[in-house]
């Protein structure tokens, strides 16, 4: 199964009023998914939701194809969650932290957590006592606490709230490489829009509970503008629209934009010198995670 996660049309009403409607949204293995939107947007209800802390009005959720209404038990044991700041036992160390948790959790055994160690680059700090960690290990240390069994959905709220960047940049990195060693599915929510840029492959962007709108991170040509300098810009925008039928073309100025692949340059080009249009620069403008947000959010929803 490639989905590790589905969310099929999820509705959550409380008192009747609507606070999630009609989500749909995947996570494929491997791959960390952000959920984006402002405060009360509706990201901590859909993670209840997920794990099975809220109830759901509508809809279904599936975790590795177990639907978390009608089989919740195998839903739920394939999850690793940290919902809150994680907190522990401050007078032992986080070893001691680990492996008290681990005796209540199944077959997890003392080469699982050296392995979870290692992976999450605790070892220096893993024999000290947590109530001398910072806030960004506490943060490690709970997500290692979280993949102890080996879950194949790993759901974090806001993990990076009161996180300074360096923190949030280790971070970013040790859960890509969770992703990538153990094939894990990570569900990440912000409200912030440069974190979640940074942080994962694709972004479901919600507002008021609806799915706005889903931007692919990793697929960059896509979303790439070039931006062409020329002496005619309304005469090169004339020319390229006959031309090049249909490509999304702004004109500013001197400049033009043009949603294309770089390889189709060389065309542009082309066209530009046969109806004698001088051409000055070229340069790649890629349409940036904020201004796809503020599109598709009319604007007024950052915080
Ligand atoms: N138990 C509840 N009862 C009533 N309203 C709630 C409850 N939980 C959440 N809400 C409302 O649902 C909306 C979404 O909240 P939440 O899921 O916490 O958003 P986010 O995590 O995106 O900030 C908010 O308007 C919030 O006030
Ligand atoms: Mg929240």
């Amino acid at each position: 199964m490639e989905h590790v996660l589905e969310v099929q049309s999820v509705t959550k009403k409380i008192d009747n009023k609507t606070i999630v409607d009609s989500l749909s949204f995947h996570i494929k293995r491997g791959e960390i998914l952000g959920l984006l939107g402002p405060n009360g947007a509706g990201k901590t209800t859909t993670m209840r939701m997920i794990v099975g802390l809220a109830s759901i009005t509508e809809g279904d959720i599936f975790i590795e194809g177990h639907s978390i209404k009608t089989n919740f038990k195998q839903a739920i044991s394939k999850v690793g969650v940290v919902v809150e700041a994680p907190s522990f036992y401050p007078f032992l160390s986080g070893y001691d932290n680990l492996k008290y948790y681990a005796r209540m959790a199944k077959g997890v055994t003392v080469e699982r957590i050296k392995e979870i160690v290692e992976l999450l680059g605790l070892e220096h700090a893993i024999h000290k006592k947590t109530k001398t960690y910072s806030l960004g290990m506490r943060q490690r240390l709970g997500i290692a606490q979280a993949l102890l069994h080996r879950p194949s959905l790993l759901i974090l709220d806001e993990p990076t709230n009161g996180l300074d960047p360096a923190g949030i940049r280790e971070m970013r990195d040790y859960l890509k490489k969770v992703a990538r060693h153990e094939g894990t599915a990570i569900l990440v929510s912000s409200h912030l829009l440069a974190e979640i840029e940074l942080m994962c492959d694709r972004v479901v962007i919600i507002q008021n509970g609806k799915h706005i709108k889903t931007y692919d991170i990793t697929e960059k040509s896509a979303q790439e503008e070039i931006t062409f300098i020329v002496g005619d810009a309304e005469k090169a925008a004339q020319v390229l629209g006959k031309e090049f039928e249909g490509a999304p073309i702004r004109v500013k100025d001197h400049a033009l934009f043009i949603q294309m692949k770089e390889e189709d340059i060389p065309s542009v080009v082309k066209a530009l010198v046969s109806y004698n249009i001088d051409l000055y620069y070229i340069y790649r403008s890629k349409q940036s995670l904020e201004d796809i947000f503020l599109e598709a959010t009319g604007g007024n929803i950052i915080e």
